[in-house]
């Protein structure tokens, strides 16, 4: 009898690190009713990635387990009922299931790379109800980082921070979510200013045709958010903090009484009072001023929508640093460390195709 068809996948395997990083070989599965076989083609890196292969992000997350929360492909096999037709280019949900509304507590049991299974792999199986149509416009490279980032900021900023034009918005560094921030901030005809700790990203960031009004460099001590209430005339009405407990003090002194700070990432600590600036966070000033702060988690199906439809009416395209080719566990380990250096601006992308031609050598 025939061997069944296997898919090399690149998961962390029974324990966590880097170095833990491993090619395996697991059986290609049958998409059921209203499910689909997607054959991935690209992925993006994002920083609750490399936590979680680090064992930072849930360190009781059960093993072995398929890194990475978004990707895009094409639907390879289509179950009954399937809304998504064979050769369709689809792109997974980070919370699948997550439809609309609130979050309600399963939407943390059913996320990629952790707990589920995510896209660092030549194939994925899906709920159809959990993909949507990728933007036509966009390379593979550029509609994968779409699903889990790019979701996050127009959450904090559009689903969740009722954004409208003319109001003003502070993104935080040059990473990921920062700079969709930044692109999604100005297609909705606000006033950014992006503070980063590197004026060569800043230069990069403009290069690549994301041009900020107000760009600040962010030197180690500076009172930026200070600076940015000083020059926004009071403050701005949004604040996408990706740094956490580091930077939530220099973002309440950026915010406008009565303005948003999205709470979202932990970079510079997640755990107030623990070091940093954070010993010096006024809690007195958040009420007199009712500053809201608006915890963020990624976004649900209906707005992924609006926002896919929104970057291609606008024909926006996501900055793409490197895109980074995957064909084994060690292509895998040298993205996620260029990801830990930090040096990139806006997304780094990995390209999954070399991973269909990995099989079966090398795989276990
Ligand atoms: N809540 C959610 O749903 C959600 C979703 C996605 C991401 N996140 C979180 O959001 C954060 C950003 O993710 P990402 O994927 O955009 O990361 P990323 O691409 O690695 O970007 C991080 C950027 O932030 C700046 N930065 C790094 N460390 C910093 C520090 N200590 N203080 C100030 N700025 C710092 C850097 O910009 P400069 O070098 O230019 O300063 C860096 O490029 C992470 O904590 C991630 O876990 C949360």
């Amino acid at each position: 009898m025939a061997a069944p068809p296997r898919y090399a996948a690149i998961e962390v395997r029974d324990r966590f690190g880097l170095d833990a990083l491993a090619l395996a070989a697991r059986p290609l599965p049958a998409p059921g009713p209203r499910q689909a076989l997607v054959r991935l083609t690209a992925a993006a890196l994002n920083y609750r990635d490399l936590m979680m292969v680090e064992g930072r992000y849930n360190p009781r997350q059960p093993l072995p387990l398929v890194p990475c929360s978004d990707g895009v492909g094409e639907v390879a096999a289509a179950g009954e009922g399937c809304r998504f037709a064979v050769g369709a280019r689809v792109l997974p949900a980070f919370a699948q299931g997550w439809l609309d509304g609130p979050p309600a507590r399963p939407v943390a049991q059913r996320t990629l790379g952790g707990p589920l299974d995510g896209t660092l792999a030549a194939y994925g199986l899906f709920d159809d109800e959990g993909l949507a149509a990728a933007p036509p416009h966009l390379s593979d490279a550029e509609a994968a980082t779409l699903g889990c980032a790019a979701l996050t900021a127009w959450s904090a900023l559009v689903e969740l921070g009722g954004l409208r034009a003319g109001e003003r918005v502070l993104c935080i560094g040059t990473g990921g979510v920062s700079v969709f921030a930044a692109q999604i901030a100005l297609l909705m005809g606000a006033e950014v200013y992006l503070c980063s700790r590197s004026e060569s990203k800043l230069a990069a960031l403009a290069a690549r045709g994301v041009r900020v009004h107000h760009a600040l460099v962010a030197a180690n001590g500076a009172r930026w958010g200070r600076e940015v209430a000083r020059r926004s005339g009071g403050g701005v009405e949004h604040v996408v903090e990706v740094g956490g407990a580091g930077t939530l003090a220099h973002s309440l002194e950026a915010v406008a009484p009565g303005g948003t700070v999205s709470l979202i990432g932990v970079l510079a600590g997640g755990v107030a009072g623990a070091g940093g600036a954070a010993e010096a966070l006024s809690l007195t000033s958040v009420l007199m001023r009712q500053v809201r702060v608006q915890g963020v988690l990624v976004g649900h199906r209906a707005g992924l929508e609006r926002m896919l439809r929104a970057f291609t009416l606008a024909a926006l395209r996501p900055v793409v640093d490197a895109h980074l080719p995957v064909a084994d566990a060690a292509d895998a380990r040298a993205a996620f460390a260029r990801l830990a250096a930090g040096a990139h601006v806006g997304k780094l992308t990995l390209d999954l195709t070399p991973l269909h031609a990995t099989l079966p050598k090398g795989a276990s």
